[in-house]
C-alpha cells in the first residue's frame, strides 16, 4: 500500500493552512533586551515539521462537517503544545539532542534558558487560543471543555507524566504493558486530543462518533510512537531531520527494545488496521482519516 498523492495534496494543504495561522499568532517582536521571540518563531516555523497533530484536528473536524475556519484555534493549540514539548525534550537534561526538524534544537541555536521559556509561554500560548473570542468563535462551554481536554493531555496525567517516565526509564527494560503505558500518555494523549478538539467543533457531535474517534486515535497514537522508534533505528538523520540512534544511544526503552523490529512493524500495523474499523460506520467522510492512518505507518521521516 502506498501513501498516495492525493493525500499528499491534502496534507500539504493542510500543513499551509497551519502555518499561515500559526505565522499569525505567534509573538513577533522582541525588546532590545532578550530574543524570546524568535526563539519561538525559529521552533515553531520554518523546520520540516510534519504538522500531523494539527492535519488530525482538521481531519476529524472534517469528518464530522465542521469548517475549517473553526478549526484553525485547536490545530494551533496542539502545535504550539507539541512544539513545546519537542524544546523540553531536546534540551540536555532531557534527551540532549542537538538536531530537531533539520536545524539546530532551540537551546542550541539561542541558549537554554531561552528555550526553556519559549516553551513556556509556547504552552501558555496555547491556552490563550484555545479560549480567546479573538481565535474562536465556539460557545464558552465548549472552549472550556476543549480546554480541559488539552491541559489533561499535556499534564502529570498526559505527555509531561509520560516524559516523567520516559526519562525515569532509562537502561530499564520495560515489558510490553508498561512500555504501552508510557507512549500512551508521552505520545498518545497529545494525538487524543488533536483528534477529540476537532470533533468537539461540532458541538452536536453524538456520543457514539466521538467515541469512535476517540477508539481511532488511541491506535493512532500507538503506532505513531512505534513508528517514530522503529525510525529511530532504520532512518537516517537528514531525512528524520533528528539525530538517527539516540534512542538507543541513551538506552531507552522503545518497541524494537522490547519486541523487535518486524514484530514491532506488526503491532503498527495491527493498530492501523484497528483504527480504519472503528471509524467504518463514518463513511466516505473519514477518508482524510482513513489516509492519515496509512500515513503514519507508511512514512520514513
Ligand atoms: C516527534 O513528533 C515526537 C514524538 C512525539 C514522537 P513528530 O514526528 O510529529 O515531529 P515533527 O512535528 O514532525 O517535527
Ligand atoms: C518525545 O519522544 C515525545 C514528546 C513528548 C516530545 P521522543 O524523545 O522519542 O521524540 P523524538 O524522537 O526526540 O522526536
Ligand atoms: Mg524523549
Ligand atoms: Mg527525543
Ligand atoms: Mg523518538
Amino acid at each position: 500500500m502506498s501513501a498516495d498523492q492525493p493525500f499528499k495534496a491534502k496534507l500539504t494543504r493542510y500543513q499551509q493552512r497551519i502555518d499561515a495561522a500559526l505565522d499569525r499568532c505567534l509573538p513577533r517582536d522582541d525588546p532590545p533586551e532578550h530574543n524570546l521571540a524568535e526563539a519561538i518563531r525559529y521552533s515553531v516555523l520554518g523546520g520540516s515539521g510534519k504538522r500531523i497533530r494539527p492535519a488530525m484536528v482538521y481531519a476529524a473536524g472534517e469528518a464530522i462537517g465542521v469548517d475549517s475556519a473553526s478549526l484553525d484555534a485547536p490545530a494551533c493549540a496542539v502545535e504550539m503544545i507539541h512544539a513545546y514539548s519537542l524544546i523540553h525534550d531536546d534540551l540536555p537534561a532531557m534527551d540532549n539532542d542537538d538536531l530537531r526538524r533539520g536545524r539546530a534544537t532551540c537551546h542550541r541555536a539561542f541558549d537554554e534558558a531561552t528555550a526553556i521559556l519559549a516553551g513556556d509561554a509556547l504552552q501558555a500560548l496555547a491556552y490563550e487560543i484555545l479560549t480567546d473570542g479573538h481565535y474562536t468563535r465556539l460557545p464558552l462551554e465548549t472552549r472550556i471543555a476543549m480546554l480541559r481536554l488539552l491541559t489533561r493531555a499535556s499534564g502529570a496525567h498526559g505527555m509531561a507524566g509520560g516524559q516523567a517516565v520516559d526519562l525515569a526509564s532509562v537502561g530499564m527494560q520495560l515489558n510490553l504493558v508498561q512500555l504501552e503505558a508510557m507512549h500512551r500518555l508521552k505520545t498518545g494523549a497529545l494525538i487524543r486530543a488533536s483528534i477529540l478538539l476537532g470533533a468537539m467543533c461540532n458541538p452536536e457531535v453524538s456520543s457514539a462518533e466521538f467515541d469512535m474517534l476517540d477508539k481511532y486515535s488511541q491506535c493512532i497514537g500507538l503506532s505513531f510512537q512505534i513508528v517514530d522508534d522503529i525510525l529511530d533505528i532504520i532512518g537516517d538523520t537528514e531525512t528524520l531531520g533528528k539525530p538517527q540512534g539516540s534512542d538507543m544511544a541513551q538506552a531507552k526503552p522503545t518497541y524494537p527494545s522490547v519486541l523487535g523490529i518486524e514484530a514491532s512493524k506488526q503491532r503498527a500495523l495491527d493498530q492501523h488496521a484497528q483504527a480504519l474499523a472503528h471509524i467504518a460506520p463514518l463513511g466516505a467522510r473519514a477518508q482524510s482519516l482513513r489516509e492519515l492512518s496509512s500515513y503514519i505507518v507508511e512514512r520514513e521521516f
